[in-house]
């Protein structure tokens, strides 16, 4: 915390900020008029940005390349291309890049370089947000969880050792982005260095400091780097800094000009940005589906466009958290796998009529490209694939495990483990007798995410974080306690977002802490992919006619059908009676179902993880319970459908949590 003094100051400074930067505008004006090089810089003197001297506002949309396969980039930029607009956004998440410290990866859907590229070919300018932190419903809101391993750490902050990780990030990503600059003829034009801090504790002035020195010596002193914060002065005050053009963010519905004058506070003079206004909004397990009207859209960007204002729609493509990346909420919800968003363009690029009504509205400011908008791509209906069983993750524990059990006192976290996403397996034995219900208990709510309980092989329950932390279990002394725990994701919003995962607190049975854990780590991904589970075929004993309550693997197999043009296309799956896990086709991680609280039903299948050439594999991981087995021993079998379901019944609706989205509508 920074004391009221300094806060002063840094106000001060701000207001003498207006004369300066009107000296500064002019001067650069003339530079500009004399160069012939291409630029792109803030007038002060008339409120407006200049693109190589005229004066320019930009139209943009959001789309994280993140969250669309590398193979439909085109398609979709293409799409908002043709909706008239003429830049897009995305942010770039550090954990994508660097999942393990000091190990790089820039290839495939990683690529962002390539993403750029293809932006700046098809017509776009690029608004980078270069974090080093997003928010964004993404795991740790783009933070390696790895900076965990300091516990005491204090993340956006000038905590020396954050600090020097996001440094070392820096000087990897920076010098890479460099050549994309607009003055180097390249598409961007503005890259943020920090999302939201006004709405973060640590109000750090020295931190944001440092990242403007950071980017500066690496992009030069040309680049317009900007802050977003909520239209308020109180998330203005700890968001800004002398620099950093502060711009903000604000939703559809309310007082345009009301909101712009909130960004006057921070920046007397210059363009008015909204870098973030909501076309959708956001999900969470267990509540309803997000929508917001087209007509409330539409209204809203005509006032913002009527006012020469710059702006840039969030999301317009909100894509798919495959995998395990999505993010949380505090108090702890966490996002489902479609990052939807009720978007302009659907989950699956398709445009829907808030695109229309968009272009409507842009069109009454600009020309529009002329040709035709692209339809959208065909969905195919595969129908029901049969799935059989394979083993439980408890029998598989061997396979899956990659560096072998560790032994210890009490447990331990994931990042104690160096493993950052999926499902751990603590096991142990009991240590008494529980012939009665005996509880077993996480008494300090620790939990994180979700346990799925085992005695022997036999189902107990269920503990999860906030909702369950006690359930009653039974057992004979000796016998042997299964523990797996999945990371939901982490959070990525708020004072929270040092979020460990796993068992991070004792466990207890019966009121004693439970001593002397075996704890796997799971590299479940690599045995999917490299096809490490037991074939069916090898397993005809093995599969018990009782009814599963196991965490298990199901393994299907399914053909494209000949003689029908243009397959493999786009489809949805959708699990009749499942409950909740994760599924992979052909090794390609889709991310989590959850029918049973909702409100996603179907997962989004991208047309290109799919063959035409060789049979198609699916792997389904259950935690909870089939739609199988049983007396009846019915078989188990999901269904590819041609429409995807994302407002299904939410099952579990909290509504303390309904409360604190209102109080938050604004934060992204
Ligand atoms: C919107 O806010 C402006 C500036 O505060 C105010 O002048 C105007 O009356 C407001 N408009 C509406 C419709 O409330
Ligand atoms: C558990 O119960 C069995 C059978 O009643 C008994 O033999 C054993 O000593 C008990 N173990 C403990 C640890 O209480
Ligand atoms: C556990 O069992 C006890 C005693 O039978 C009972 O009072 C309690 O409600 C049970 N707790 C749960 C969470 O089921
Ligand atoms: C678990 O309990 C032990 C013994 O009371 C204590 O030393 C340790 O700090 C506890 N661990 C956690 C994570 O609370
Ligand atoms: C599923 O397909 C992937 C990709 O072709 C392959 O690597 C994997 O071994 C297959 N798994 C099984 C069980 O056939
Ligand atoms: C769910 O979405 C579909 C498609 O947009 C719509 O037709 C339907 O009315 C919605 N159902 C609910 C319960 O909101």
């Amino acid at each position: 915390m920074i004391d009221s003094s300094s806060q002063l100051m840094e106000r001060a400074t701000r207001k003498m900020r207006s004369s300066v930067g009107l000296l500064a505008a002019v001067s650069l004006c003339l530079y500009s008029a004399s160069s012939a090089g291409r630029t792109f810089q803030i007038d002060y003197d008339s409120d407006c940005f200049r693109k190589d001297g005229d004066r320019f506002h930009y139209i943009s949309g959001s789309i994280h390349y993140s969250r669309v396969p590398r193979y439909y980039w085109k398609d979709r930029l293409l799409k908002m291309y043709m909706a008239g607009l003429n830049a897009i956004q995305t942010y770039v998440p550090w954990n994508y890049h660097e999942a393990t410290p000091g190990k790089y990866d820039f290839t495939g859907d990683r690529d962002f370089e390539a993403f750029l590229k293809l932006s700046s070919d098809i017509g776009l300018l690029v608004i980078l947000r270069a974090g080093p932190y997003m928010c964004g419903e993404w795991d740790m809101g783009g933070l390696p969880a790895w900076l965990l391993q300091k516990d005491s750490i204090v993340l956006r902050s000038s905590d020396p050792d954050y600090l020097k990780s996001v440094d070392r990030w820096m000087s990897v990503f920076l010098p890479k982005i460099k050549p994309f600059l607009y003055q180097n003829n390249g598409p961007i034009i503005a890259v943020q260095v920090e999302n939201e801090y006004g709405s973060y504790f640590a109000c750090d002035y020295d931190y944001l400091r440092h990242l403007l020195k950071l980017f500066r010596y690496y992009l030069g002193d040309e680049v317009v780097l900007f802050t977003t914060d909520g239209a308020g002065e109180r998330y203005l005050k700890c968001g800004s800094l002398q620099g950093l053009y502060a711009t903000v963010d604000f939703g559809p519905g309310g007082n345009v000009t009301q909101s712009f004058k909130a960004q006057r506070y921070a920046e007397p003079r210059g363009p008015m940005v909204n870098s973030e206004f909501y076309t959708g909004w956001l999900d969470h397990w267990g509540q309803k589906h997000s929508v917001i009207k087209k007509e409330i859209v539409a209204k809203s960007l005509d006032e913002i466009l009527a006012l020469g204002a710059n702006v840039n729609m969030y999301m317009f493509e909100g894509g798919t958290n495959f995998g395990y990346w999505n993010g949380a909420n505090s108090p702890y919800r966490p996002q489902p796998t479609s990052y939807d968003y009720d978007a302009p363009l659907s989950e699956a690029g398709d445009p829907t009529d808030k695109y229309f009504s968009i272009r409507e509205v842009i069109g009454k400011y600009k020309k529009l490209p002329v040709g035709p908008v692209l339809p959208a791509t065909p969905k195919f209906a595969y129908g029901l694939i049969q799935v059989k069983k394979l083993q439980s993750v408890a029998e598989l524990v061997d396979s899956l495990s990659f560096s072998g059990p560790v032994k210890s006192v009490y447990p331990l976290t994931f990042v104690e483990m160096k493993q950052y996403f999926g499902y751990m397996l603590y096991r142990n034995t009991l240590p008494i007798n529980c012939t009665e219900a005996t509880p077993l208990a996480s008494p300090q709510n620790g939990v994180h995410d979700r346990a799925y309980v085992t005695v022997d092989g036999v189902f107990q329950g269920i503990l999860e974080r906030n909702k369950i932390t006690s359930i009653n279990i039974t057992g004979r002394a000796g016998s042997q306690l299964d523990i797996l725990v999945e990371n939901m994701g982490r959070i990525n919003y708020g004072k929270d977002i040092h979020d460990s995962k796993g068992l991070v607190t004792n466990l207890t049975l019966a009121s004693n802490i439970l001593t002397g854990w075996i704890i796997y780590s799971l590299n479940i991904d690599e045995a999917v992919t490299n096809g490490h589970l037991k074939k069916p075929q090898e397993l005809q004993k093995l599969t018990a006619p009782a009814e599963v309550k196991v965490p298990s693997f199901y393994l299907g197999a399914f053909v494209i059908p000949n003689g029908i043009p243009d397959l493999p296309q786009d489809t949805y799956l959708k699990f009749p009676g499942w409950s909740k896990g994760q599924v992979w086709i052909n090794g390609f991680n889709l991310g989590r179902y959850w029918p049973a609280r909702g409100p996603q039903i179907t997962l989004y299948v991208p047309a290109h993880i799919l063959s035409t050439s060789a049979v198609n594999n699916i792997t389904v991981l259950e935690l909870e319970k089939a739609p199988c087995g049983g007396e009846l021993n019915a078989p188990c079998a999901v269904e590819f459908v041609d429409a995807p379901l994302l407002n299904g019944t939410a099952a579990y609706t909290n509504p303390a949590n309904r409360l604190f989205k209102k109080k938050h509508s604004w934060h992204e």
